[in-house]
């Protein structure tokens, strides 16, 4: 499974709370899974109020979400409790092409 744009900016976090082996890591403003960790168990994919989890399977052709989340999830930190989405998570839901428009490589704080 792997975190796709639809989380940046929304970040809603649910899934961190279900993933039993706690494989989510944080960004500044999205969340990735580390795909070595990932289990396929699928519980966070009904999680996520924006369906920014999906199986590798539905992964765009050129594999661009798995290797966001393999690049990403060894340098940010761990997250495994729910926080407080960002105050516009709502009006961010169905924006398109969120990637390219926003983006960031920096790490969250994890917790
Ligand atoms: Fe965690 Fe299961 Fe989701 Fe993988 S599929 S990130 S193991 S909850
Ligand atoms: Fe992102 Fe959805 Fe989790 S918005 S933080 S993948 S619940």
């Amino acid at each position: 499974y792997v975190v796709n744009e639809s989380c940046i900016k929304c970040k809603f976090t649910d899934c961190v709370e279900v993933c039993p082996v706690d494989c989510f890591y944080e960004g500044e403003n999205m969340l990735v899974i580390h795909p070595d960790e990932c289990i396929d168990c699928g519980v966070c994919e009904p999680e996520c109020p924006v369906d920014a989890i999906k199986p590798d399977s539905q992964d765009e052709p050129d594999g661009k979400w798995l290797k966001v989340n393999t690049e990403y999830s060894k340098v940010w930190p761990n997250i495994t409790v729910k926080g407080t989405p960002p105050a516009d998570a709502d009006a961010m839901k169905d924006e398109k092409g969120k990637f390219e428009k926003y983006f960031k490589p920096e790490p969250g704080t994890g917790s």
